[in-house]
């Protein structure tokens, strides 16, 4: 059984945290229960995340307000009110029951940002089932291997995100249904034999929906997210993660109701779910979603044309922007920004420095993960902006600094960076793992895998990874999942991954690979190398560097030592060595 803090009664045990703005002070009487009640509970009963974003503002009356820009990347513009929302979300809810979903099937979602990726997320959140959301640049092992692991019985994909991946089909026989998503008949691929048609079974369904009444501890979204070892584990969050994603938005992104939001990240992500749809419309905002890609022209021009006032975005975006220089700003009109903030990896003051420069405020650098599933520490509004700092925790977390045996350390000192289980989008277990969920919490603390400080404000600073993960523009990869793509190609006999820094991706991921007997270290067989892992893993994953070595450092019991190889790439002390193996 996962460890369950959620059931203790955290829920009235709220406390203001020192140090607080005044405007935080302010809601010195809001206890999470309190905020709850600014969420709708379903008429008869229950909670259900994807009714707090969408059916509730239309029962509210603000059905014609505007939910969703959608910018294609061909130059397309849709636009969605609530009560459309509604309707096509309800739509695809009823085109899933009469597939025969069951409350907790888990539904998983391959499509680019396209507005329909959104309809069926919200459509499958309100009959019930638990969204699994796979973000499009992968290639087929990824896919797989979530699917496997999951169970999914259902797959949402485009024509040609379906080619990219078929080979593995046959391998996830849990699958029952592959609906097809043909936007505006943009594919000429003809619908494989057994697959559904995304078109055909939203024509014949019915707009009206009443919502399944999901409990707030049902499971709801599914993230899957890497570690040291093994593959992603998928990381399961409950409806009750909505409060949280709710009221971080209002608190840490500032959001307001005439706002037009901008959340950059790809909804394949934590950040694209938790902010890019829960967030903005629990706050009954409007939201550009664009298609295309990273461009300094092309997002300001975003910013520009819809008026963006809140901007949600990443370190590595933020750094390429800087390396674009002022031009592009200057030949935009951006002020209607508002506030800006990021997250995924650290930002470094400089950035915060030339944000300032350019959009006359700061960015505002919070922190969480997959596993937290809400912003849990933030530079909020109000409050001094300390260049480098992640920021201090939201009321109603606690979070520390502890050292390797979990016991807690003074301000100033780096450690391990630690919360106090109990937040309410708090994951609820990695699926099927329960025994690794369980060692993530020791002496009362969660463990978050990063290591910080924390100053006598009560900011918290990042210093880095307690683990081998690596973070590459924002993207967790695990150095396992990557070695064994590479050792599947049959000239190599070992390989071991690291991150290496960058000045733009914070880490690129860079293999060192010993290659078996009768094949060469050429620089054709590295581009290939290079190659192999892009297509099945994807360009965000794959290593960006290979070297070639003889043998690979390993322990006397066979494991790679990534840290040493780390630390020869870096002209870095190799510090212990004593488990090295002989050579
Ligand atoms: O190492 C931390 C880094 O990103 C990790 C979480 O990544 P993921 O689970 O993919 O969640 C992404 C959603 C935020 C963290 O453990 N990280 C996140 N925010 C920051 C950060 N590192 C430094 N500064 C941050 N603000």
């Amino acid at each position: 059984m996962p460890y369950d803090p959620i059931s203790k009664p955290h829920l009235s045990s709220y406390k203001v945290q020192p140090n607080l703005p005044d405007w935080d002070t302010a809601r010195k009487s809001h206890s999470w229960w309190d905020i709850y009640k600014e969420l709708d509970w379903l008429p008869g009963g229950g909670l259900n995340n994807a009714y707090n974003a969408v059916d509730r503002h239309v029962v509210k009356g603000f059905g014609d307000k505007l939910a969703m820009i959608w910018a294609g990347k061909n130059g397309e513009e849709e636009r969605y009110t609530f009560r459309e929302f509604m309707e096509h979300s309800g739509k695809f809810a009823n085109a899933l029951s009469s597939l025969g979903l069951k409350r907790g099937d888990r539904v998983f979602i391959f499509l680019d940002r396209l507005p329909e990726n959104y309809f069926v997320s919200m459509g499958t959140l309100k009959a019930g089932g638990v969204i699994g959301p796979l973000f499009s640049a992968f290639g087929p092992d990824p896919v797989r291997d979530r699917l496997q692991d999951s169970g999914a019985t259902i797959l949402i994909t485009t024509p040609d995100l379906r080619k990219k991946i078929a080979a593995i089909l046959p391998g996830c026989p849990a699958l029952k249904h592959i609906i097809i998503i043909n936007k505006n008949g943009r594919s000429k691929e003809p619908l494989a034999g057994g697959d559904l048609s995304y078109e055909a079974l939203m024509a014949k369904a019915p707009a009206d929906f009443k919502c399944v009444p999901t409990s707030q501890y049902d499971y709801a979204i599914m993230h899957y997210t890497s570690g040291t070892t093994g593959k992603p584990k998928g990381a399961v969050h409950r409806h009750q993660a909505v409060i949280q994603q709710y009221i971080t938005g209002k608190w840490c992104l500032d959001l307001r109701k005439e706002d037009i939001y901008w959340c950059t990240a790809d909804p394949g992500w934590v950040t694209g779910t938790s902010y890019g749809m829960m967030a903005p419309w629990t706050n009954g905002v409007t939201q550009v979603i664009y298609e295309g890609g990273f461009g300094a022209n092309g997002w300001y021009d975003i910013i520009d044309k819809y008026k963006v006032t809140v901007w949600y975005t990443a370190p590595t975006a933020v750094r390429m922007l800087m390396r674009a220089g002022e031009a592009p700003v200057k030949s935009h009109k951006l002020d209607t920004l508002r506030f800006i903030a990021s997250v995924g990896e650290p930002l470094n003051p400089e950035a915060v420095v030339w944000g300032n420069r350019m959009f006359k405020q700061a960015i505002h650098d919070n922190w969480w993960q997959t596993e937290t599933g809400a912003i849990m520490c933030a530079n909020y509004a109000s409050m001094e902006v300390r260049p480098g700092s992640m920021g201090r925790p939201i009321p109603g977390v606690e979070m520390g600094i502890v050292d390797d045996n979990f016991d807690p350390l003074p301000p100033g000192k780096p450690g391990l960076l630690v919360v106090r289980p109990g937040w309410p989008a708090m994951f609820h277990t990695y699926w099927n793992r329960d025994e690794m969920y369980n060692s993530r919490f020791k002496k009362g603390w969660y463990i978050t895998g990063d290591t910080a400080h924390m100053d006598s404000d009560g900011y918290f600073w990042f210093q880095g990874r307690a683990d081998d993960v690596i973070n590459t523009a924002g993207h967790l990869v695990g150095p396992f999942e990557v070695e064994s793509a590479l050792i599947e190609h049959p000239a190599v006999a070992e390989a071991g991954v690291i991150g290496k820094p960058d000045p733009i991706a914070m880490e690129v991921v860079k293999a060192f690979v010993s290659l078996k007997p009768g094949f060469e270290p050429t620089e054709q067989l590295r581009r290939e190398l290079i190659q192999f892992a892009r297509q099945k893993l994807s360009a965000a994953v794959a290593p960006r560097e290979i070297d070639f070595l003889a043998s690979l450092p390993k322990t006397r019991s066979g494991k790679i030592m990534r840290r040493l190889l780390k630390a020869r790439e870096l002209g870095l002390p190799e510090g212990d060595t004593s488990t090295l193996e002989d050579d």
